[in-house]
């Protein structure tokens, strides 16, 4: 099984953004805690980070042949991207919406997204512990569903 995490923008600058919503782990720390994760249930991953829109589209183009499932924080562009929605959409691959923090304990502009209705779930406020748990989520839902 192989699984794509997308990161949005001002996701590489975790761990002195915002630590009140977002915590205190870097990006790599993260991503460490998702090999060790992964590793444990024979799953490959693959990252990428980008602050632009086109390259996170072009970068779900091209991979989309190689995994089974996405993990997506698109940060901001949750609630704004129609391009990357439907990048995600032709992929035809399954997905699950994860943020750090409690998107809907803040500001009426983070509760709209509009990836969540194309999603196989939505975890939101567990920090990086939100990543883990759509990494275990996702990778039931294959094994059970791989179609
Ligand atoms: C975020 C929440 C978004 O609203 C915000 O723009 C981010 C990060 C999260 O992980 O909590 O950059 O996706």
């Amino acid at each position: 099984m192989r699984i794509g995490v997308v990161h949005g923008p001002n996701l590489n600058l975790l761990g002195r953004r915002e630590p009140e919503h977002y915590g205190d782990l870097t990006l790599a720390a993260i991503e460490r805690l998702l090999r060790e994760r992964a590793v444990k249930r024979s799953i490959k991953l693959e990252f990428f980070q980008s602050n632009d829109e086109g390259e996170l589209v072009d970068w779900v183009q091209g991979a989309s042949r190689r995994v089974d499932g996405w993990i997506v924080n698109a940060a901001g562009l949750t609630h704004t991207s129609v391009s990357l929605r439907d990048a995600l959409a032709a992929s035809a691959k399954p997905f699950v919406e994860v943020h750090l923090s409690n998107v809907y304990a803040r500001e009426p502009f983070r509760h709209i997204s509009l990836l969540s209705d194309l999603a196989v779930g939505v975890i939101a406020g567990f920090r990086a512990s939100s990543y883990l748990f759509g990494l275990e989520g996702l990778a039931d839902r294959l094994e059970r569903d791989p179609d």
